[in-house]
């Protein structure tokens, strides 16, 4: 396997050759699919492996990012930071005004990737529940995002 370059691409093509490497890639984890929701998937690849992968769905009124895995090997050089970026700009190009996420807490995906960019806890109004056990955050789409994460402007 290439370790030297790693990019972060747009799947453009959810064919047969990239189902085979997704269902490899995943193996052994527990991935919620997405089935027939709009959603595009991110991944990272060292030539043609792939070694980073995440998902951004649309789902009743709300964009949410989720599927967040980067290769043991390739860890803690930035790929994941590179995934979330990438979904967060496609979003904001579809014109989305906030971003949501849904994990537990201490999780580290949430840690390294996302409460970095602004998301916040959110007690959903529909739902009882306290800061303890609510699992969902949002990301507010503002000028002062653009200011402090410059890169995350579309193109
Ligand atoms: C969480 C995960 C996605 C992070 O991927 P990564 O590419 O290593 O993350 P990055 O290198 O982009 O790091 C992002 C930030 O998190 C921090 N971080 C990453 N790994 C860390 C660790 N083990 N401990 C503490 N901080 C960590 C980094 O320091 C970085 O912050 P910084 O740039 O401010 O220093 C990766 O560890 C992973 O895939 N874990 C398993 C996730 C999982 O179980 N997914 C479910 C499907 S199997």
């Amino acid at each position: 396997m290439n370790t030297s370059v790693v990019t972060v691409r747009r799947v453009e093509r959810e064919d047969a050759g990239w189902k085979a490497r997704y269902k490899t890639f995943f193996s052994g984890c527990e991935v919620r699919k997405v089935g027939r929701k709009t959603h595009t998937y991110f991944a990272a690849y060292s030539g043609e492996d792939i070694v980073g992968h995440s998902v951004i769905y649309f789902e009743k009124g709300r964009w949410i990012m989720d599927g967040l895995r980067v290769d043991p090997e390739f860890r803690e050089r930035g790929i994941a930071k590179l995934l979330t970026e990438a979904r967060i700009r496609h979003t904001i190009g579809q014109g989305a005004g906030e971003i949501w996420y849904a994990c537990e807490d201490g999780n580290l995906v949430t840690i390294c990737c996302h409460l970095r960019y602004g998301f916040e806890k959110i007690c959903r109004h529909s739902r009882h529940c306290t800061a303890a056990t609510a699992h969902w955050y949002r990301l507010r789409i503002t000028p002062e995002l653009f200011r402090k994460f410059p890169s995350l402007r579309p193109a």
